[in-house]
């Protein structure tokens, strides 16, 4: 079962799934968080050390797990999601997290890279909070369709859709890899909680798959209605297509959250 929160636009969802963030570092500072990239957490961030620089939440003692990274790809390159992470949170908080933990790309045996990232993940006491956006075809983490609900970390080849999408992000790469390491699906279902966030009208119909369509590996978001705790913030626009039986709908706020 999940809860399906729905804001009327992206800032009210940001807002709610940064809130949540905060309150799992407040009841549980040494929390163990796992982080997501792309363009819908850019905001999230930005309020998450907003919060922290003026002193309303402390990241010092929590150990951070990030989702995937580019294969072949270094920490130090500008279209690392290394790089990604320092510039949109890491690297603006007045005290960084105690341990933070990002594939690395560039590692010589990527194979024992994500086992070593799976047993990493085990000794810290697992996941509390694991954040999620959602691909446009439905992925989470970098777990492209067809992506068993079994795996765990891995190499995986990206789809031409994906790389497609990610070109035109790019600021020093001439094109993208194609592959990458990426948190496996039963690695991700062991998080104790997740937030899958999602915005804007071009995923509403990968939200409407991940919500109303059949649980299939060819839809891997589709996977989260298998964890107990869930949490799906959606703005308006990327709802606008649900058809909401069999969710609970949260709440639809009209106005500006107080
Ligand atoms: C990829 C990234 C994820 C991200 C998702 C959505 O899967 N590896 O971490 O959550 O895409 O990306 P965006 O927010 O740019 O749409």
């Amino acid at each position: 079962m999940y809860d399906l929160i729905v804001y009327p636009d992206a800032t009210q969802a940001e807002t709610a799934c940064a809130r949540i963030v905060i309150g799992q570092a407040r009841a549980k500072p040494d929390s163990v968080l796992g982080l997501a990239t792309g363009k819908t957490m850019i905001n999230v961030y930005d309020m998450l050390w907003k919060h922290e620089n003026e002193g309303e939440v402390s990241f010092d003692k929590v150990k951070t797990f990030n989702l995937d990274e580019y294969l072949g790809v270094a920490p130090e390159n500008r279209d690392s999601f290394h790089s990604y992470m320092r510039r949109s949170f890491f690297m603006r908080l007045e005290k960084p997290p105690a341990q933070v933990h990002i594939l690395n790309g560039s590692a010589p045996d990527p194979e024992q890279e994500c086992r070593g990232f799976e047993s990493l993940i085990r000794k810290s006491g697992g996941i509390d909070l694991q954040l999620l956006g959602l691909g446009r075809n439905g992925h989470i983490g970098f777990n492209e369709p067809g992506s068993d609900f079994e795996s765990r970390t891995r190499v995986i080849d990206l789809s031409e859709s994906t790389r497609l999408y990610y070109m035109k992000n790019l600021l020093e790469l001439r094109e993208v890899p194609r592959q990458a390491l990426t948190m496996g699906i039963a690695t991700i279902l062991e998080a104790k909680a997740i937030v899958l966030l999602v915005t804007g009208s071009a995923k509403a119909e990968a939200l409407s798959m991940v919500i109303n369509g059949p649980l299939d590996t060819m839809v891997p978001g589709s996977v989260l209605r298998n964890h107990p705790a869930v949490k799906v913030i959606a703005d308006r626009a990327a709802a606008q297509m649900l058809t909401c039986a069999g969710a609970k709908v949260m709440e639809l706020r009209k106005s500006h959250p107080g």
